[in-house]
């Protein structure tokens, strides 16, 4: 494989496509004085991909996508594609990405950037300088466990079933990206499930227990319930570092924990999948939002939840921990500036256009650098 560090770019639909042209500014800036140059490489998704090709991702861009470092995708889907046939929707790129490159293990960060601390549900010394890790198991858990249904029963009522179903080779593997995670950031996991009511929970406990002691006893292990982890969230945040769970879990306490930082135009996430013959993890990076085609094409998108994205990347993909340092300081000291885009918006600032927020990062980034 290419000794060159690869990213593939799916910027996608609606604003996908502006935001990822500010991302790819800070990548050439990085390139020019940082020397950090990567193989980029670009391709379609989503409705992009069915305008082009009939499929919402094509098999020469999965290949691709099986083949980089990271991916780095802007958003699907849009009111143009709405009504086609579920198995037809831009959202099935996504998904098919997210299937072939196994990725089991879903990174949602809740960093608080002081500027924007009013924007939290909570009181700013709650949340001022907060910086944790949901990391939630993906592919297996409820969602997808056997059996599963609505049946009838005999004397008329109807029954709905799901089960909660982890092996541990599951658990494991979600585990190892946790305690990864923790040693490049502050060394603590906090395993969290229902160990006290649930077998499978009693399971995850006891699997993450071994693992940590088998290779990951340089970090701080504690175990909390889930409920508790939901109250403590609200409660001390910032006494975690990272949160490893399971699906279902994982969805509720990484929604509870993207409330503790704000807007949505400022929510990066990660998805990383097994450790390939090469020594490197398959990662998709991407915003949590969608393609926001309610303001798509007014160059009004705030690019920071993709550029953060990307600084993701940077740390958890190349090990790029200062370069990674240096994006989220410039997104901070641009924010505590006043410039904001209209999301974001608050009292004393000044709201500016996409391309100008990219503006004001280049300019940090300068300044910093
Ligand atoms: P959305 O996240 O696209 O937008 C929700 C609201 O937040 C909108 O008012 C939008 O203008 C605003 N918003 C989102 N990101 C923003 C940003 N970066 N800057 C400023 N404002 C922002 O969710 P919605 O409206 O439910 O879905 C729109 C389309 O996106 C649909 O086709 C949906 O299927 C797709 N979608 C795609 C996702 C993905 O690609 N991962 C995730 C969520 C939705
Ligand atoms: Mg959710």
């Amino acid at each position: 494989m290419a000794a060159n560090k690869s990213i593939l770019f799916l910027p996608g639909d609606g604003i996908g496509p502006e935001a990822m042209t500010q991302v790819r500014r800070v990548i050439e800036w990085m390139g020019r004085e940082r020397s950090v140059s990567f193989d980029l490489d670009e391709d379609l998704v989503g409705g992009a991909a069915i305008d082009a090709h009939g499929v919402p991702l094509a098999d020469a861009t999965m290949e691709k996508a099986l083949n980089v470092d990271a991916v780095l995708l802007g958003a699907v889907g849009g009111p143009k594609w709405d009504d086609l046939p579920f198995e037809k929707k831009p959202e099935r790129g996504l998904l098919r990405l997210r299937k072939e490159m196994e990725l089991y293990a879903n990174l949602r960060p809740a960093l608080c950037f002081e500027a924007l601390v009013s924007a939290s549900s909570l009181k700013p010394e709650i949340v001022s300088g907060l910086d944790i890790m949901i990391v939630r198991e993906l592919t297996g858990g409820v969602y997808f466990g056997e059996p599963r249904g609505i049946e009838e029963l005999p004397d008329g009522q109807r029954r709905g079933i799901n089960t909660q179903v982890y092996t541990t080779n599951e658990i494991r593997r979600v585990g190892d990206v946790a305690f990864d995670l923790a040693r490049k950031r502050s060394g603590h996991v906090t395993s969290s499930e229902k160990a006290n009511v649930m077998e499978s929970g009693v399971l995850w406990r006891q699997e993450i227990t071994k693992l940590h002691q088998e290779k990951h006893s340089d970090i701080k292990l504690d175990h909390m319930y889930a409920d508790n982890a939901g109250m403590q969230l609200v409660r001390n945040p910032k006494q975690f570092d990272v949160i490893v769970t399971d699906n279902l879990f994982g969805d509720m306490l990484s929604d509870v924990a993207a409330m503790l930082t704000g807007s949505l135009g400022m929510l990066p996430s990660a998805s990383l999948g097994d450790v390939d013959a090469n020594g490197r993890r398959k990662a998709l990076y991407e915003p949590v939002h969608g393609s926001a085609p309610d303001i798509a094409g007014q160059d009004k998108a705030n690019p920071l939840a993709t550029l953060l994205s990307y600084a993701m990347a940077l740390r958890y993909t190349f090990d790029l921990a200062e370069e990674a340092d240096l994006v989220e300081q410039a997104v901070q000291n641009v924010l505590d500036s006043g410039i904001r885009t209209p999301d974001i918006m608050a009292e004393g600032t000044k709201a500016v256009s996409t391309s100008a927020m990219g503006d004001a990062v280049l300019a940090e980034l300068d300044r910093l650098n």
